[in-house]
């Protein structure tokens, strides 16, 4: 077993971060956040704090951030976590 404390290791605290899928919209990430890209290099998040906003309509020109063209291009995305039940009326 590898000691967490070692250099390139991932630690052993874990802290809550809390996605949240936006109404037609995209998902808000908060939380203590590292983005990194596909190289693994970290994105500047800027004074973008411990909140970020992912684009999952895939029309954003500052991908992966949303820049609000999801709003122009009328994206929807009606999908729950729980199932809404059907009474069949
Ligand atoms: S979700 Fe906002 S631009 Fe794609």
């Amino acid at each position: 077993m590898s000691d967490p404390g070692s250099p390139g290791e991932e630690s052993a605290a874990v802290t809550m971060v809390e996605i949240k899928a936006r109404e037609n919209g995209p998902y808000r990430v908060e939380g203590p956040i590292r983005l990194v890209d596909a190289d693994g290099n970290e994105y500047d998040l800027g004074d973008r704090g411990e909140v970020i906003a992912l684009c999952r309509c895939g029309g954003s020109t500052t991908k992966p951030f949303c820049d609000g063209t999801h709003s122009k291009k009328g994206f929807e995305a009606a999908e729950r976590a729980v199932a809404e039940e059907h009474t069949g009326e």
